[in-house]
């Protein structure tokens, strides 16, 4: 790894000592800089206050001593997914991440998301997660039962799928899965924790009229690959049991649907 510092001119020095003389804290960020090409870590020492996130530091850091900083974020509330990036080498959101999390004195590193391609510095291009929703058929729901125009479904599958719309597609979940994290070539077969749970949403969905959702994710989106390891539930923001509540019960229905002898023989009956 190569490591260049930063703020080794007059403003820094400056910035360092009235950091100290108001006993403000001051932070080594190692920043990655770089584009497809290739890059490297850059140190940065930037003062910062109790109650900041990452996403603050990196902005100071644009402000202060790198201009060209590519940052990618929007709502500074945890609730877009833009800010994305590995903080230390876990995937986080950065708006989110207290700097207090932190050893005083520690250098943080801040690296952009592995498993997309660097557009630049900190900004991956994620439209290979597009490119699966795209895939991903709509729900087709039922017709109306009643006069009103209205569908109707009960409570406790609205709160079954709601967990699932939580969803803030922020791809640390995407980021983080090893089938395509390690292995770029996976990404024509796997469609990857983030849609699994979009599929199995719809798949659950009392009202949609789609069939084989589950046959189909296990088929065609590569739903066997994943070994259940959990780390996309261990890094969502939102806290969804991406694989309890999603994958498990859709690897479930699939091996139901193929190899269940009752759904089977319907299914002949039904060609027939
Ligand atoms: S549980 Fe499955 S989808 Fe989630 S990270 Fe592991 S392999 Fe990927
Ligand atoms: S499931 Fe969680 S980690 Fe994955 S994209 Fe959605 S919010 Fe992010
Ligand atoms: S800026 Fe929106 S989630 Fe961080």
């Amino acid at each position: 790894m190569t490591l260049i510092q930063k703020g080794s001119g007059l403003g820094q020095w400056s910035a360092e000592r009235k950091a100290e003389a108001t006993g403000q804290k001051v932070a080594t960020m190692r920043v990655w800089r770089g584009d497809a090409t290739g890059g490297r870590f850059e140190e940065f020492q930037v003062p910062y206050e109790d109650g900041e996130v990452v996403l603050d530091i990196l902005h100071r850091i644009q402000a202060t001593q790198a201009s060209d900083l590519a940052v990618r974020w929007n709502c500074k509330a945890g609730k877009c997914g833009s800010c994305s990036a590995e903080v230390n080498g876990k995937p986080r959101l950065t708006c989110m991440t207290r700097m207090s999390i932190f050893e005083s004195g520690d250098p943080i590193t801040v690296n952009p998301l592995r498993t997309f391609p660097v557009i630049k510095d900190l900004v991956t291009d994620v439209s290979f997660n597009y490119e699966v929703a795209a895939k991903i058929r709509p729900l087709k729901p039922v017709a109306p039962a009643g006069d009103d125009g209205h569908h109707r479904m009960f409570q406790e599958d609205v709160n079954r799928g709601q967990e699932f719309r939580k969803c803030i597609e922020c791809f640390l979940c995407q980021n983080v899965c090893h089938v395509i994290r390690d292995h770029e070539e996976n990404k024509q077969h796997f469609a990857g924790p983030r849609f699994f749970i979009r599929m199995a949403e719809l798949d659950m969905h009392p009202l949609d009229t789609e069939p084989n959702r589950a046959e189909r994710a296990q088929d065609d989106f590569g739903l066997g690959y994943c070994n259940i390891t959990k780390c996309c539930t261990d890094v969502c923001p939102e806290h969804i049991h991406i694989t309890d509540n999603g994958i498990i019960p859709m690897k479930e229905r699939a091996m139901s649907a193929k190899y269940d002898p009752i759904p089977w023989i319907i299914r002949k009956i039904r060609r027939r």
